[in-house]
């Protein structure tokens, strides 16, 4: 699957098949998100990868129980430290690399951004001056989801210069 093919097949998978990811395949997903670039490349997030059963409980109901993140085969929260100007830019690419990737090899993601972040960060013994940027969830699909709509290319991009579009905001 080449790149493009991915962006445009991907979608967020929210219902997994209880079938473990192998470690070999999990590490190369984890190499994509290695190889992001990064501003000046500090490469200044870390993730923690969660494949325990009772440790996904925990983050589970950090995530008010949400039935995919109880239900996935791995969680990884991506976290980083706000010192750093581009922390969340450069976490979030590494995790979109990880989407991507899973998605070529079969396997569904999910982000997840809504979680109580202090009951996370303690389950997963984040340091105190960190924060976890954003979270993903990992799994077989056992669901094919239709596209989301997007927005037309037309009402995002403008050439050469922004111009207001019959006085409406730009987004
Ligand atoms: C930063 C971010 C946070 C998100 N948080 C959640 C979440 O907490 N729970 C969830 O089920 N989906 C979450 N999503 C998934 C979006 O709802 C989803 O990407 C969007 O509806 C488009 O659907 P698609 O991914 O299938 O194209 C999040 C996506 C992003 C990029």
């Amino acid at each position: 699957m080449d790149v493009f093919k991915a962006i445009e097949t991907r979608r967020s998978i929210r219902k997994y098949k209880d079938q473990p990811i192998p470690e070999d395949l999990l590490w190369r997903i984890l190499e994509a998100a290695r190889l992001a670039p990064s501003a000046s490349n500090r490469q200044p997030w870390a993730m923690v990868v969660v494949r325990d059963k009772e440790q996904k409980k925990l983050t589970a109901k950090a995530c008010s129980n949400m039935e995919h993140v109880a239900g996935c085969a791995v969680f990884i929260a991506c976290f980083s430290n706000p010192g750093d100007k581009w922390y969340q830019v450069d976490a979030a690419i590494a995790m979109e690399n990880v989407s991507l990737a899973a998605w070529e090899a079969g396997i569904g993601s999910c982000w997840i951004g809504y979680f109580d972040d202090d009951y996370m960060k303690s389950v997963l013994h984040i340091p105190q001056d960190d924060k976890i940027v954003v979270c993903m969830t990992l799994g077989y699909p056992d669901e094919a989801p239709d596209a989301r709509p997007r927005k037309d290319l037309a009402d995002l991009v403008y050439r050469e210069k922004y111009v207001p579009r019959s006085g409406s905001p730009p987004f």
